[in-house]
């Protein structure tokens, strides 16, 4: 896909993933109703498969390929979600999936990517690291690369999640979604945008990990410079197409602390009983953080993903 997707091509990666992937349910808590002010609509993707979102965009991008293009096997680097999800579709296509992991990737990450038959390969956790050690297997494959989000297909993919969202929550006045490399965000921006043009958009992203934020104040995109934060999907850098879509369509992007990601997933886990990962916690974390921003409002929050490893949770002070 070489442009930017309108609404027909988010609709047209929904027609394609009906009944590939679930149909993740949203859920209400009139306890965290209460404790925020406002009225809170979880989009459930740690429910989804693969355990995130990551799903649409790959299963999309893979079923886009021709059968020449898939031949040789897709090849993609990502610290974990991504990789399973398109060690899955890959699988299902019944092409090789090449996967470049950091070597500080959770294990319970490394543990999916294999289990979707995925083929591993570790390197230093830097983009630089990512980037030669893919060049290199898809010099000796002919794999095709799939980039986790600067990618317009995969965009598209990720935005079935806000289409879903408004199809069965049409009376929302906010949505706020987790900010990594962009690909969810830009996906989510876009169907909201065109379904629902009037509610505001919002990003959430930890304040260790945010070049989305600085990169949409500065308005251009900025590196990011050693992320530090316990919200491992959301280390990567803004890509270079996302940016622009967040940039037109976000009202901004609110940071949060460790420790407010950290208190939001256990908040989640309490009350919606949902086994959601720190990414995934984190536009709760915003709402917590940003009372004033939601209070009396209904707000929409996408919960991305519930990949976590149980034997180091973040609230266990060793984790940390
Ligand atoms: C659970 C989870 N949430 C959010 C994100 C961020 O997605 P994106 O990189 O598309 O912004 C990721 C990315 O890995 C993720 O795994």
């Amino acid at each position: 896909m070489q442009n930017e997707p309108r609404l027909a091509e988010i609709e047209a990666a929904a027609a394609r993933l009906a009944g590939r992937i679930h149909r993740t349910p949203v859920m209400r808590s009139a306890g965290l109703d209460a404790l925020t002010g406002a009225e809170l609509t979880f989009k459930c993707e740690s429910l989804q498969r693969t355990g995130s979102f990551k799903i649409r965009g790959a299963m999309n991008a893979v079923l886009s390929l021709s059968g020449a293009e898939a031949a040789p096997g897709v090849l993609t680097h990502s610290s974990g979600n991504f990789a399973a999800a398109l060690a899955l579709a890959a699988r299902e296509r019944g092409v090789a999936a090449h996967i470049v992991m950091p070597d500080s990737a959770p294990a319970v990450k490394q543990a999916a990517v294999r289990a979707y038959g995925g083929r591993v390969t570790f390197c230093a956790p830097t983009l630089t690291a990512r980037e030669e050690t893919a060049a290199r297997i898809q010099a000796e494959t002919g794999a095709r690369f799939v980039h986790p989000y600067d990618d317009y297909a995969i965009i598209a993919g990720q935005g079935t999640a806000a289409l879903e969202l408004w199809r069965e929550a049409p009376d929302l006045q906010a949505i706020v979604i987790p900010v990594g490399g962009g690909g969810l965000s830009a996906g989510c921006a876009l169907a909201t945008a065109a379904l629902a043009p009037r509610a505001e958009i919002l990003g959430a992203e930890p304040a260790g990990a945010d070049d989305a934020y600085r990169s949409l104040l500065a308005g251009e995109r900025l590196p990011q410079l050693d992320p530090r934060t316990c919200a491992d999907g959301l280390r990567t850098a803004l890509g270079e197409r996302n940016f622009p879509i967040l940039s037109r369509l976000l009202a901004g992007i609110v940071t949060v602390s460790e420790d407010e990601i950290v208190a939001a997933m256990r908040l989640v886990w309490e009350r919606l009983k949902i086994l959601v990962e720190p990414s995934g916690a984190v536009p709760l974390a915003a709402v917590l953080a940003a009372p004033a921003r939601f209070r009396g409002r209904r707000v929409g929050l996408i919960l991305s993903g519930g990949n976590v490893d149980l034997d180091a949770l973040p609230w266990q002070a060793a984790a940390r």
